[in-house]
C-alpha cells in the first residue's frame, strides 16, 4: 500500500510562525514527497469546537483564516486535500464505535487530557471536564483511520493522541479482524529548528500567551514586535558580553537565518557562528541584531502576504478549493466507514437476498 498522510489544525486562531516552523513547513516538504499517494490537511472544525462550544464564530471564522494561512505559504490544492471535519459524517459515526473500545481510565491517563483536567479545576465540585473534550483523543482516531492514514505528520505534542489512536487500531483489529490501517507518527526532523519560542522568550509561541507573529502579519506591526522581542537582560550596553541562550531573537536566528541573508543583509560577519562570537564577546549591540532578524522576517511574511492578497481577492476560488477536498475527503472516509460496519457485522443494507437467507437460518424458516 502506498502512503497516505492526514494532518489537520483546531481553526480557533490565524497561524503564526510557530505553526510555521512547527508543521506547516514540513507540509510543503510532504507535497513535493513522490512516495505520498494522498496528503489530506483537515480543518478540525469540530475538535475546536470541544474547547469553544460556547463561541462556535469564532471556529466559523477561523475557517477562511487557516485556510487562507495554508495557501499563503504555498500548500498547492492539486496536490494536498484540504477538507473541513464537520463535513464528514463518517467521523462522528466511527467515534461513536471506537468508544467501546476505550476506557474511562485509559482516557483519564491520557497526557493531554489530564493537564486539561488541572488546568480546569477539576477536582472542584462545580467544575468538571465536557465529555467532548474528555473524548476527544478517540475522535482523532476515527480522523486519522478514516482515511486510512499510515502517516501522520504532527508535533511532539501530539504523540498521546497517536499512541492513542495506535491502541484502539490494535484492539478493533483483534476483535473484529484485519480493518482499521495502524498510523506511524511523523515528528519533524531537526528539533532545534523546530521550536520556536516566543517574542517574550517562553518555551512557547502561543496565541493565548499573546506573543506571536502571525503568517499574515502586516509590516508595521511585524516591526514592532521584532524589536521588542526578549534578548538577555543582562546585556545593557553594547560592549557588555551577552548571552545567547535563551535569547529569543537568536533563538529566531538559529530556525530562520541562512548563510545568504548575511551577504543581504548583514555583510560584517558571514554566518551565524561568528555574529553569536561577538554578541557574546560583547560589542553587538541588541538593535542591530534585531533589524537583520526584521530583514530576513520581513522577507519570508511578505512572500506569504502577497499570495494571500492574491487568494483574498477571489474568495469563489477558495470556496471551491475547500468544497472539491470536502467532496474527496466525504468519499474516501464513508468507503473506510462502510469497511467498518462490515467488520462489526452492521452492514445490514448492503443485500437484501443474502440478510433474508441469513434471517431465515436465525428464525429456520
Ligand atoms: N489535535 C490536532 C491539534 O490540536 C489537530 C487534529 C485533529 C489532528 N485531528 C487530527 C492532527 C488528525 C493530526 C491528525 O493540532
Amino acid at each position: 500500500m502506498g502512503k497516505i498522510a492526514l494532518t489537520g489544525d483546531r481553526p480557533t486562531g490565524k497561524l503564526h510562525l510557530g505553526h510555521y516552523v512547527g508543521s506547516l513547513k514540513n507540509r510543503i516538504s510532504l507535497q513535493e514527497d513522490k512516495s505520498f499517494d494522498e496528503v489530506y490537511i483537515m480543518l478540525a472544525d469540530g475538535q475546536g469546537l470541544t474547547d469553544n462550544f460556547d463561541n462556535p464564530k469564532k471556529i466559523r471564522d477561523n475557517i477562511i483564516q487557516v485556510t487562507l494561512d495554508y495557501l499563503s505559504i504555498g500548500l498547492d490544492p492539486n496536490r494536498v486535500t484540504i477538507c473541513v471535519q464537520s463535513a464528514l459524517p463518517a467521523l462522528t459515526e466511527l467515534t461513536f464505535y471506537y468508544m467501546n473500545v476505550v476506557t474511562v481510565p485509559r482516557l483519564e491517563r491520557n497526557p493531554t487530557v489530564k493537564a486539561e483536567m488541572v488546568l480546569r479545576g477539576y477536582n472542584k465540585d462545580d467544575e468538571g471536564l465536557p465529555v467532548g473534550f474528555f473524548t476527544y483523543p478517540i475522535s482523532q482516531a476515527a480522523d486519522i483511520t478514516a482515511f486510512d492514514a499510515n502517516v501522520v505528520p504532527v508535533g511532539e505534542d501530539q504523540k498521546p493522541m497517536l499512541e492513542q489512536c495506535r491502541e484502539i487500531v490494535h484492539k478493533f483489529n483483534t476483535i473484529y479482524g484485519e480493518t482499521l490501517v495502524m498510523p506511524e507518527i511523523m515528528l519533524p526532523k531537526n528539533a532545534k529548528a523546530t521550536r520556536l519560542k516566543g517574542l517574550d522568550g517562553k518555551e512557547k509561541m502561543s496565541k493565548s500567551l499573546g506573543n506571536c507573529i502571525y503568517l499574515s502579519e502586516p509590516s508595521d506591526t511585524l516591526k514592532t514586535k521584532v524589536m521588542s522581542m526578549y534578548t538577555d537582560e543582562n546585556h545593557i550596553n553594547i560592549t557588555d558580553p551577552g548571552s545567547v541562550e535563551g535569547n529569543a531573537v537568536f533563538n529566531f536566528l538559529d530556525v530562520f537565518c541562512e548563510d545568504r541573508h548575511f551577504e543581504q543583509y548583514l555583510k560584517d560577519y558571514k554566518n551565524l557562528d561568528e555574529m553569536k562570537e561577538h554578541y557574546k564577546n560583547g560589542g553587538l549591540g541588541d538593535v542591530k541584531c534585531k533589524k537583520f532578524l526584521l530583514a530576513i522576517l520581513e522577507e519570508l511574511i511578505s512572500k506569504f502576504r502577497m499570495e494571500r492578497a492574491k487568494w483574498e481577492n477571489n474568495l469563489s476560488d477558495v470556496y471551491d478549493i475547500l468544497d472539491a477536498g470536502t467532496k474527496k475527503a466525504i468519499s474516501k472516509t464513508d468507503a473506510t466507514f462502510k469497511r467498518v460496519k462490515k467488520a462489526m457485522h452492521m452492514d445490514y443494507f448492503e443485500d437484501k437476498n443474502s440478510i433474508i437467507n441469513e434471517w431465515k437460518d436465525i428464525l429456520k424458516v
